[in-house]
């Protein structure tokens, strides 16, 4: 459906995205997720047309985008960064004015701004002004302009920055909704967020491509070693010298203390067979164990490994 290949964009010396491919399939919900500055935004305007990619290709649908302008940009519907409101005008009258410019035909135009109002929400505030709504709903008439003309493409960059947490879900419930009648890309860099909503993820940092992977196989993928949370009655400093004398299991995080002689550890190990070895330890040491299990790896995890090369 969407297919970058080799993408790249420079701004005089700067390379803001550098030879990136990609591919999203008919209907597919994608996270496009990376730090600040990492080329989100300028893909994205890219893939709808915004400005030309520097070197390489865009593909909608098979057409691609430097050929066929029109054709592709009708497939697309695209919520920027900051949606350009116009404040004064009604909810009504802003989408009339998208759908004019979008081409949407005359004989259509009140029937798709009533679906479109209805599928985001807002057909109560259909006659109030823009600049009167909260950040949510104005977030919510960013999102029906954004599919107006009925694209099959979806293009949403951080749908849900500055939003309160009620409206974060609203919005993402919104966007789960659209699955399967649309093809999604959205970006983000809430790391839930991608969990909640998408069903791939493509990290992205410095404009380049780190890793793109299905979110459930990312968490599982990357795990290489665990994290091992524990409770143990013993003695602190005579217990982390036993458990450091063990090959391939360390302390990743500050010992808390639960009562007088109970203290909680987390462990990294890099064989499940070390989980063998620090119960011998305790019970050779006739010490108590409270509690143990292994600690789920989670995105933001995988995401700061990638990002930042730290060890997880
Ligand atoms: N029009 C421009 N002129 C010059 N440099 C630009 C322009 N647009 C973006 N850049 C640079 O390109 C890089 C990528 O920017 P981009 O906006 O794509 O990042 P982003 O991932 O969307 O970040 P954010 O999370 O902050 O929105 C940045 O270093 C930015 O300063
Ligand atoms: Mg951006």
């Amino acid at each position: 459906m969407i297919e970058l290949k080799n993408v790249t964009k420079r701004f005089g010396n700067k390379i803001a995205v550098d030879s990136i491919s990609f591919k999203v399939e008919k209907g597919d919900i994608i996270g496009f997720l990376g730090p600040n500055a990492a080329g989100k935004t300028t893909t994205m305007r890219i893939i709808t047309g915004f400005f030309p990619p520097t070197e390489g290709s865009v593909k909608i649908a098979g057409y691609d985008i430097a050929k066929d302008p029109l054709l592709t940009k009708e497939k697309i519907g695209y919520m920027p960064e900051n949606v350009p409101l116009y404040k004064e005008l009604t909810v009504y009258s802003y989408l009339k004015f998208i759908a004019e410019i979008k081409g949407v035909p005359k004989s259509k135009i009140e029937s798709r701004i009533e679906k479109a109002m209805e599928e985001v929400g807002i057909t109560k505030v259909k006659n109030t002004i823009i600049g009167k709504l909260s950040k949510g709903f104005r977030q919510r008439v960013g999102l029906a302009q954004a599919i107006i003309n009925d694209p099959e493409i979806l293009i949403l960059d951080e749908p849900t920055v500055g939003l309160d947490p009620v409206q974060i879900i609203e919005i993402r419930n919104l966007i789960k909704n659209m699955k399967g009648e649309r093809t999604i890309i959205l970006s983000t860099h809430i790391l839930p967020e991608v969990s909640m909503t998408c069903d791939k993820v493509i990290i992205i940092n410095e404009g380049k491509i780190i890793t793109q992977e299905e979110v459930k196989n990312l968490t599982k993928t990357s795990q290489k070693g665990a994290k091992i949370y524990l409770e143990v009655e013993a003695p602190k400093t005579q217990f982390i010298n036993e458990i450091n004398k063990i090959k391939g299991v360390s302390e990743t995080q500050e010992v808390n203390k639960i009562e007088e002689g109970i203290y909680s550890y987390s462990l990294s190990i890099e064989d499940s067979k070390n989980i063998k070895d620090i119960v011998n330890k305790i019970v050779k040491n006739d010490w108590g164990l409270l509690e143990l299990r292994k600690q789920q790896v989670t995105l933001e995890d995988v995401f700061l490994k990638l990002v930042t090369k730290e060890e997880l």
